[in-house]
């Protein structure tokens, strides 16, 4: 059996002390490249409305990968990269290399930007807000409201883990159910995209609309967010889960050929700020 890592990734992302960012790095390119993941960038973009003028806040963008991505293929519009790691937002500077004049980064954790109020014309998140326990997920979602401006949009993808699916071995649907759980008990906000769309509605919102996307994982990405995530959470209930643990290994042994190992859902939540609101 594998050691188990000191802190998951989800950790990680909450709290840039808690993890190496060699491990959320490559993590996060893993999950960049992935097929589903490539069609929810491309929902979202169309989704964004990019013209011409318009500020576009990418709000925890990780390293860049995306607002990157959108910045050299819309040059006439502006946009920020905004995140509270700061060694993730130097590697996301340093790939962007040359640097596109037209976008900028901004170290900072959303809640403590001051950022004033309709800065943007549209804001995006993709798997950020998951992280925020309450009070900070309403507290988040108060201002991604105000910091689009009136009439301005809001695109954002949250994962929800009440909807992921675990492959289930052979004959073993008895044991995936506590291992889902375990998963979904490692976030502070599992069930993010399924909310996101009734709390942007409550917050006078218009136009909201939300669309399921799901996505299966390869081995590196399987490894990484599935395994050492449940490895650890295994860990920490010492004496508990024997049965879990050797189908978890049987499962690692096997990774390579499997033709399924896991696949996530998220919501893509869509709304507009009502014109003079
Ligand atoms: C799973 S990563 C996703 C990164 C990027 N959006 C992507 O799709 O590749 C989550 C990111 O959100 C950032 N993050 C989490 N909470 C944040 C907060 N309150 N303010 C700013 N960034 C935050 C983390 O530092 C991390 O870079």
């Amino acid at each position: 059996m594998t050691d188990a890592p000191k802190a998951d990734l989800h950790e990680g992302f909450r709290d840039p002390l808690r993890a190496g960012s060699a491990a959320l790095t490559g993590f996060l390119d893993g999950v960049d490249r992935l097929p589903g993941v490539r069609a929810i960038h491309r929902a979202m973009r169309r989704s964004l409305g990019i013209r011409p003028g318009m500020r576009v806040l990418d709000a925890g963008c990780g390293i860049g990968l995306e607002v990157a991505r959108l910045a050299r293929r819309y040059p006439d519009a502006r946009f920020t990269g905004l995140d509270k790691n700061p060694d993730l937002l130097d590697t996301a500077r340093q790939r962007a290399v040359p640097s596109p004049p037209n976008l900028s980064w901004l170290h900072a954790a959303l809640e403590t930007s001051e950022l004033e109020e309709g800065s943007y014309d549209a804001v995006r998140t993709e798997r950020v807000l998951m992280y925020a326990p309450h009070p900070l997920f309403g507290e988040l979602l108060d201002l991604l409201v105000r910091l689009v401006r009136p009439g301005g949009r809001l695109v954002l993808f949250e994962l929800d883990y009440g909807a992921t699916m675990l492959s289930a071995g052979r004959d073993d649907d008895a044991l995936v159910r506590p291992l889902d759980d375990l998963l979904e008990r490692a976030l502070p906000q599992p069930l993010a995209g399924r909310k996101i769309p009734l709390e942007l509605a409550a917050r006078g919102m218009a136009e909201v609309a939300a669309v399921p996307y799901s996505f299966s994982v390869n081995e590196p990405v399987w490894r990484g967010i599935v395994h050492d995530t449940l490895l650890l959470a295994l860990e920490r209930e010492p004496g508990r889960h024997e049965e879990l643990r050797s189908w978890l290994e049987a499962q690692a042994a096997g990774a390579h050929d499997s033709p399924f190992l896991a696949a996530f859902t998220g919501v893509l939540t869509t709304a507009r700020r009502p014109d003079g609101a």
